[in-house]
């Protein structure tokens, strides 16, 4: 039996990806379908998660650890709730991207890609948003874009959400 990691919330989640599970069961080719699930629900896939996937389709688990590490939009580490994501295209690296980047990181005390210790953020390089008229662009969630952002304009953007996230609670 799987003892299941008590966060929040996990419980629910784990019976709604077991109902999933259960109705597509029998259903071929579904492993990637139930991991898209998966990582809806956890926001990551962690191994956790994996073995679940695993047991309840009764595949061994190197199946799903191939098929998740062979996919690039399956994640296997937590992700800040504000996903920052900078174009390291051609154009915006040309632009500065790369000094806007650095920016991001030292005022979030993150390496890429790591969540910051509240779970507001986490950073991460994308390729050519096919907005390089801006570059160099910065897209915060999967919405909100900035265009030719400054190390500076970086910082605003992180205190904005910030603000918005305190004025929240
Ligand atoms: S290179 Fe960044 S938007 Fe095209």
């Amino acid at each position: 039996m799987l003892s299941l990691t008590e966060c929040p919330g996990c419980k629910e989640k784990y019976k709604e990806l077991e109902e999933f599970i259960s109705g597509v069961k029998n259903e071929p080719g579904i492993l990637i379908n139930v991991l898209h699930k998966a990582q809806e629900l956890f926001g990551y896939l962690s191994e956790e998660t994996q073995q679940f996937v695993a047991d309840k389709l009764e595949v061994p688990l190197s199946r799903v650890y191939g098929v998740v590490t062979f996919y690039n939009f399956f994640s296997t580490k937590p992700k800040g709730k504000n996903q920052i994501k900078v174009c390291l295209g051609t154009a915006c690296y040309v632009k500065g991207a790369d000094k806007v980047m650095q920016r991001l990181l030292d005022d979030l005390k993150v390496g890429m890609e790591e969540p910051t210790e509240d779970g507001l953020f986490s950073v991460h390089a994308v390729r050519c948003l096919g907005a390089c008229s801006m570059a160099p662009v910065v897209l915060v969630g999967e919405r909100d874009f900035y265009g030719r952002v400054t190390p500076d304009e970086a910082s605003k953007i992180i205190e904005k959400y910030r603000r918005n996230e305190n004025g929240k609670n």
